[in-house]
């Protein structure tokens, strides 16, 4: 174990002696730079712009440099990257991000600063507070938590002089052993697109330019440099894509990632269908294209493909496809036209114009870290899902004696790993090389029960484990999983974590399973105990949330953004390609499953997860009534009640299916999807009536041919669930055969 890096706890950062003044423009409405007149549009704006700059300016914008660049960047041959750009590097780059991007301080352009990612600024310099992992955020079913969290992390990015985030990440969870699922946001599309855009949404409030990535179909970390994915047009629009198209349509992030892996033998970030065709021609999309770090392959393939940043230039050994030379001899062969390198400059400060970055400069300043964790304690106490709770073990009550046992409870919680890894006030804990965060359970639980004996066990020894449990009135055991970008997990727990959990519930019969994990994972022992709470990674005042669920100070109210399969036979690819080989071996995979992802797969197979998508229990009880639906043309809107009939206020997650009669005959990929979802606080005896609307895209399939959506006539059962066991309630429409196109300048803007 060791600490990574030592500050007081609640110390605000301010400018590091060594950061760089940033060049930043002076804005000022000034007639010979119309560029710089806030009164234009951001359109206006950009190609004003782009028509004073020089060739080699343009280029400038399009070529950007990873952290290892940015520190090695001397050592570049200037050939590649010419004397200037590297002064430029070297005097301007916050050290320790992930990338940079000089600007053109001639015309007031400033540079793009690039921070990671979507739980906190990742920079290994800086402190940052982190948040519960995305999908912990997912769980919470409420927009306004991913918003808040996202304003929060913004502005982190911003006082630490970062003006671009690369967080947003959309990837649905088609692979439950995704190792990145803790960086994602569930595996349903619309929950997925929602909260992803509500993050995006809040990041770019501190005028700041947020990515959605990474596009598309990068659902699994084994071989993700080399996998070639082989989807169906229709599939990907209703499945992955469709959650980038609403994450973009609700959060308008100024850029998008595309992926390491290939899509239908083409790679991500030269993939006309995807960014041509799809992103930039059905959608609009008007900001740009940056590659995965170091995503790209070619230079006039990738530039025509629709790239438009090569970011991660790495090392002098990568080969610098978008380096100023290498593009200048593509303009100069005609490969690529000078109109391209035009239009990857104009999106570029389209995005910077329109999120404000330009009328906004960045500047380093004090951070509040107290009032910041704050955020990320109330988002985890309204993510972590109560997963079972037999006889109402929870919350608990008159214990006199609690066994904390496993886990590192001791000494915090568990964060995945990766890029999205940040360094926390006061320094990781790196135990076995995973990241804690110094929240520790234990201590929280001590201070929630000041009348308790709370005593802790690490589980290495599990008889002494057991023989804690025993002697003590409740015994609560942690197991953790960990999850990282670069590989995928397992879904059994690593270690003797499973052998301690059915020790410990031998031992004792009032036992609690407190799991943090990136994901999904299997519970062979979850009949042996009464009560289990997800808390995926929950962020850097986790404990304290962990504890005030467990004693009750907060309602439970997430609902699972994932299905827990039970075993690997139930998932769609029991064997994951490439798992094993070196990186970067050629590795295929077909998703003949299509859009038939997460729950919709064991509802196609009849298969019976341990938990299913939307579950969640609370402390109170819910009564759902009064159905209704109304369908115009393409819509169909709901309004329905929920009442809390128990003894404790509480939120309550309302969810509507969409489940055609003939699910077959409509051409549906599953039996239900998720139409809509509504989260409500409510007080005992308190009667709510909610309304909601749901997504044209949602009733209908994607025909490639025709590049359309289309209703099929029939009956379709909407039905309400909460997740907690509540009875469901269901009501029958019909609807008439639509289509539209795709294409958004064509169609009638989207339902809310
Ligand atoms: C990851 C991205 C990340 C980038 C920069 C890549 O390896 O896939 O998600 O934004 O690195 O750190």
């Amino acid at each position: 174990m060791a600490r990574m890096i030592s500050r007081a706890a609640t110390v605000a950062f301010l400018a590091l002696s060594s950061a760089p003044s940033l060049a930043q423009p002076d804005v000022k409405q000034d007639s010979a730079r119309p560029w710089l007149n806030p009164a234009l549009s951001a359109e206006q704006r950009a190609t004003a712009a782009v028509a004073a700059m020089t060739v080699d300016e343009k280029l400038r914008l399009i070529f950007g440099f990873s952290d290892q660049a940015v520190t090695e960047v001397s050592k570049v041959p200037d050939e590649i990257v010419p004397p200037g750009i590297k002064a430029a590097v070297i005097a301007r780059a916050v050290k320790g991000s992930a990338g940079f991007v000089p600007g053109v301080p001639r015309l007031g352009i400033p540079d793009q600063t690039q921070t990671d990612a979507s739980i906190g600024v990742r920079n290994s310099l800086i402190p940052s507070t982190a948040l519960p992992s995305s999908l912990a955020t997912a769980a919470t079913f409420d927009p306004e938590v991913p918003r808040a969290g996202g304003a929060m992390i913004g502005a982190e990015a911003r006082a630490t002089g970062h003006n671009t985030m690369l967080s947003g990440g959309v990837n649905l969870a088609r692979e439950p052993r995704n190792g990145r699922n803790f960086e994602y946001v569930g595996e349903d599309p619309l929950l997925a697109g929602t909260m992803a855009g509500a993050l995006i949404d809040g990041i770019q409030s501190n005028h700041i330019v947020s990515t959605v990535k990474h596009y598309a179909i990068n659902d699994q970390e084994t071989q993700r440099t080399s996998l070639d994915v082989t989807i169906s047009a229709e599939a990907m629009r209703q499945s992955d894509l469709l959650a980038f198209e609403i994450a973009i349509e609700k959060g308008r992030p100024g850029s998008v990632m595309c992926s390491y892996n290939l899509i239908n033998g083409r790679w991500g970030c030269e993939n006309d269908y995807l960014l041509n065709t799809v992103l930039k021609g059905d959608w609009g999309y008007k900001g740009f294209v940056m590659s995965d770090w170091g995503a790209v392959h070619s230079t006039a393939d990738a530039a025509n493909d629709g790239l438009d940043q090569f970011t991660g230039f790495c090392c002098i050994s990568d080969r610098p496809w978008f380096a100023p030379r290498v593009v200048k001899a593509a303009l100069q062969s005609g490969a690529v036209p000078l109109s391209r390198i035009d239009d990857m400059a104009e999106r570029i400060l389209w995005a910077l114009f329109d999120k404000g970055a330009i009328d906004n400069p960045v500047r380093n300043s004090p951070i509040d870290y107290d009032a910041h964790a704050q955020i990320a304690q109330s988002a985890a106490e309204q993510s972590l899902v109560l997963l079972k709770n037999d006889g109402d073990l929870l919350p608990l009550k008159g214990v006199k004696s609690l066994a904390v046992i496993g886990g590192h409870a001791d000494q915090g919680v568990m964060a995945g790993g990766g890029s999205s890894d940040v360094t926390p006030v006061g320094g990781a804990i790196m135990i076995d090389q995973h990241t804690f965060l110094p929240s520790p359970p234990f201590e929280a639980l001590k201070r929630e029960l000041p009348h308790s004996r709370v005593v802790f066990a690490a589980g290495n020894d599990v008889a002494a484990a057991a023989a804690l449990a025993a002697a003590s009135d409740t015994a609560i055991v942690f197991v953790t999983q960990h999850d990282s970008e670069g590989y995928d997990g397992t879904l059994t727990l690593a270690g003797n974590q499973d052998a301690l959990v059915s020790a410990v519930a031998r031992a004792n019969p009032k036992t609690i399973v407190v799991v943090e994990s990136g994901g999904a994972v299997f519970m062979p022992w979850l009949a042996e105990v009464p009560a289990v709470l997800e808390a995926f990674y929950p962020g850097i005042r986790g404990g304290n949330a962990i504890a005030r669920i467990l004693t009750g100070k907060v309602d439970p109210s997430g609902r699972l953004p994932i299905s827990f399969p039970a075993s690997d036979g139930q998932l769609a690819h029991p064997a994951l390609p490439g798992l094993g080989q070196p990186n970067d071996t050629p590795a295929a995979i077909t998703y003949d499953e299509g859009a038939a992802i997460g729950y919709k797969w064991y509802d196609l197979k009849g298969y019976r997860p341990l938990f299913s998508f939307g579950h969640g229990l609370s402390y109170t009880r819910f009564a759902l009534s009064d159905l209704a639906a109304r369908t115009s043309e393409r819509s169909v809107g709901v309004g329905f009640a929920v009442r809390n009939v128990g003894k404790r206020t509480g939120k309550d997650v309302a969810q509507i299916y969409v489940a055609p009669v003939d699910w077959k005959a409509v051409g549906w990929e599953a039996p239900k999807r998720l139409g809509a979802f509504v989260k409500a606080n409510l007080r005992p005896g308190q009667f709510k009536r909610l309304e909601a609307t749901i997504d044209p895209r949602l009733l209908a399939t994607y025909e490639a041919a025709g590049d359309r959506w289309h209703i099929r006539s029939g009956d379709y059962r909407l039905l309400l669930d909460d997740g907690t066991g509540t009875t469901p309630q269901q009501v029958t429409v019909h609807l008439e055969d639509a289509v539209w196109p795709s294409a958004h300048a064509a169609q009638a803007p989207a339902a809310p």
